[in-house]
Formats: C-alpha cells, sequence, structure tokens
C-alpha cells in the first residue's frame, strides 16, 4: 500500500508541473473592496453578478456593491440565504440568474463556502451541459468559466486562493479540483472581518494554520508552497490572537488575511493531510466548523510524526516565533504545543459527548479513504490510527 501510495503521490506532483497555471492577481488594504467595480470597468467587464449571502447583508457588511452604480455598471445582487450557503442548488440558481441577466463576470463576497458556490456557478455558466456532479473530481472541468473577482470575508478558508471548491449535495459532499477555478482577482480588506464574532475568527484562522502546517509536512512539496506555509506559520503566530480579542483590529485583520491567502496557495500547491480528512469524515456526525476540527485535530496527529519528520516541526516552531527549545527534537515538541496553547486559549477544546464505536469505525474508515493515497502525508496512516486520534479527540478519552 505504502510503495504503491508514494508512487502515486510521485506521479501527480511529477503531473502538477505539467498543468496550466492560472495567473492570479491581488490587491490588499483597507477600504481596497469599495473599488471592485473600478478594477472591473478598467477591464471591460460592466454587469457583474455579485454572489453574497444574506447575513453579510444584513450585517451592512456589502456597502461596496452601491460602488457598481458610482462606477457606471449595471450589476445584480445573488444572496444566498444560511441553508444554502455552500450547496450545490444555490450554485446552479446562480447560474441561472447569471444567463438570464446576461452578466460577463461574477463577484463573491463572503466566506469558503459562498467563495465556492461561486466557483461552480461559473463552471456551469461556461460548460452549459454540464452538472456540479459530472465536474466534480479531479480535472474534470473542460472550458475555463468567466472572469472571477473575489472578496472573503473571513481569514482562513484560503478559497480565494484555491484550485478547489467543496459543495454540498443531498448526494453527500462534492469536491471539485481544476486549476480553471481559481478566482482571477482577489481583494484582501480587513474592513470585510471587523464584524466577525471571535468564535468564527478562532475557527477559521486556526483552519489557515493547519492548511499551512500540512501542506508544508507533506512529501514531494514545492518549495515555493513550502516558503507560503512558513510565512503565513509567521503571520498567524502574531496576528491571530489579537484579531481574535478584537475583530476590528485592522493590522491584525489585513495580516491574517495575507496569512489565509498564503496558506491557500500552499495547499493547493502541496494538499493538506489526515487532520483535514479526519475533520471532513467527522463533520457528518458532530455539528463543530470545519476549523474547529482541524485545529483539534492537527496536534494529536503532529505527535503522530514525531521522529518523523523532527526537522520540518522545528523550522515551524521557529517559524511561529516559539523560543528557548535547544535541539530539533524539543522545538519539534515546542510546536506541537504551541498550536495547543493557541487552540486552548481561543477555547477549541476537545469534543464533547460521544459517538458509539461502530460511528467512530465508519468515520475513521472515510478519513482513511479521503487520505490515502492523495495526501502525501510524511507518515501514512491507516484505519487503526486514525481511530485512535478520533479517540483522543473527545472530552472523556481515555476515562
Ligand atoms: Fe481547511
Amino acid at each position: 500500500m505504502s510503495t504503491f501510495a508514494r508512487t502515486y503521490q510521485l506521479g501527480a506532483r511529477i503531473a502538477y508541473f505539467f498543468l496550466p497555471k492560472k495567473r492570479m492577481r491581488m490587491k490588499e488594504g483597507i477600504g481596497s473592496s469599495e473599488n471592485f467595480a473600478y478594477y472591473l470597468k478598467r477591464l471591460g467587464y460592466l454587469n457583474p453578478l455579485v454572489i453574497s449571502s444574506k447575513d453579510l447583508y444584513d450585517l451592512g457588511l456589502l456597502e461596496c456593491y452601491k460602488g457598481l452604480r458610482k462606477a457606471g455598471l449595471v450589476g445584480h445582487l445573488y444572496l444566498i440565504d444560511r441553508a444554502g450557503e455552500g450547496h450545490i442548488d444555490a450554485a446552479i440558481e446562480a447560474k441561472c440568474r447569471y444567463i438570464e441577466l446576461n452578466c460577463d463576470c461574477i463577484v463573491s463576497i463572503g466566506g469558503g463556502s459562498i467563495i465556492d458556490v461561486a466557483k461552480m456557478a461559473g463552471v456551469l455558466v461556461a460548460n452549459p451541459s454540464a452538472t456540479p456532479f459530472t465536474v466534480s473530481g479531479k480535472l474534470k472541468v473542460t472550458r475555463r468559466p468567466p472572469y472571477h473577482l473575489a472578496i472573503p470575508t473571513t481569514a482562513g478558508s484560503g478559497s480565494e486562493a484555491t484550485v478547489a471548491a467543496v459543495l454540498m449535495s443531498r448526494r453527500g459532499r462534492l469536491i471539485m479540483i481544476s486549476p480553471k477555478i481559481r478566482p482571477d482577482l482577489v481583494i484582501l480588506d480587513a474592513e470585510m472581518l471587523r464584524k466577525l464574532p471571535p468564535k468564527i475568527v478562532a475557527a477559521s484562522g486556526m483552519d489557515a494554520l493547519v492548511h499551512a502546517t500540512e501542506s508544508y509536512l507533506n512529501c514531494f512539496a514545492v518549495p515555493k508552497g513550502r516558503r507560503n506555509s512558513l510565512s503565513a506559520v509567521r503571520l498567524i503566530f502574531n496576528n491571530l490572537m489579537p484579531l481574535y480579542v478584537d475583530p476590528s483590529d485592522g493590522e491584525a485583520g489585513s495580516r491574517m488575511l495575507e496569512a489565509s491567502y498564503l496558506a491557500g496557495k500552499a495547499f493547493s500547491d502541496n494538499y493538506v493531510g489526515c487532520a483535514h480528512a479526519l475533520a471532513h469524515a467527522m463533520a457528518s456526525k458532530v455539528n463543530y466548523p470545519h476549523g474547529y476540527l482541524t485545529a483539534l485535530f492537527l496536534p494529536l496527529v503532529l505527535k503522530r510524526y514525531l521522529g518523523k519528520s523532527n526537522h520540518r516541526l522545528a523550522k515551524l516552531y521557529e517559524a511561529a516565533g516559539g523560543r528557548g527549545a535547544e535541539d530539533e527534537i524539543q522545538k519539534a515538541e515546542g510546536f506541537i504545543l504551541m498550536v495547543e496553547e493557541l487552540n486552548r486559549s481561543m477555547g477549541i477544546l476537545p469534543l464533547k459527548g460521544k459517538l458509539e464505536e461502530a460511528e467512530l469505525q465508519e468515520v475513521a474508515y472515510k478519513a482513511e479513504k479521503e487520505a490515502n493515497p492523495l495526501y502525501p502525508t510524511p507518515k501514512m496512516m491507516k484505519k487503526d490510527a486514525l481511530l485512535a486520534i478520533l479517540k483522543e479527540s473527545f472530552e472523556d478519552a481515555g476515562q
């Protein structure tokens, strides 16, 4: 199994170098989202479909939409309610609106689930005979979607920078992976974070840390991706706590948006790992945000890499600003302690309640299926190892 998986992962890495890459542009700065209409106008786009959420509208975070009229553009707003966020039905509806209203580009304003809906809507517009099911999977998108400008309103999912979209359907979760679905322009504006509840800041910020850490540790990683991972880790350890304490802190927000973007680019290059496989599989059993689960699983997974990835864990310790450790082993252990401490200080604690043995077995089975052979993790973990991690993630573990 291990030899097959490593051969598969090496083959995927070699193929990666031959895939066409889509150039992405980024603008940043407090208040920069207000200029989005001018960016579009300069590029010749006059009638965007702006995809966002009703919650953000109610919070008054879509003021920038008024900029369309000022810039002399037409534009239409498509708002998704909470139940529709991240669902294929919303993407199908957005595609119909785009065609009916004769739009010429897409703007997404929201968290990862809104940006992912916009990615899918764009793919369906450009590929009229496709359905969300036929374009899900790896490299199934044939025609390039319309121009997509993304304005993230959380700092963590990294969707604004990734080649993937995760959507829900009545048949379960769909993952679409293609370099063609990366947004063309990203605007990072910390103003969009100022009304985030601290719990969302914590979960999404830790998700960015998990993206950066897992992509850094993976085998066959692209060096540029590893550099992005280390930069993201540095930014997160310096800025996540200040943003958690005060979501209106513009400087911390700007740096966390940058970290999320870099971590998103890193995991598009180098994949994620078992913390993600476990979180995805666990999502159907417990009601915790994705970032909460990945953050909780990360230190438990990293402990299994001690002795195997000490050198890289030590580099992460240094990037995180760790002090006092004298050798590589202490640094590797120190990084894991730093992640645990960050989790604790933001209320990311072991899960309450319990699952039956059969349910845990099912989650571990799904996690193994997702991780192997796709994720080039430093140590391949089979179902039993993943099951042990799952059991440790509960409050009453070991009782
Ligand atoms: Fe994630």
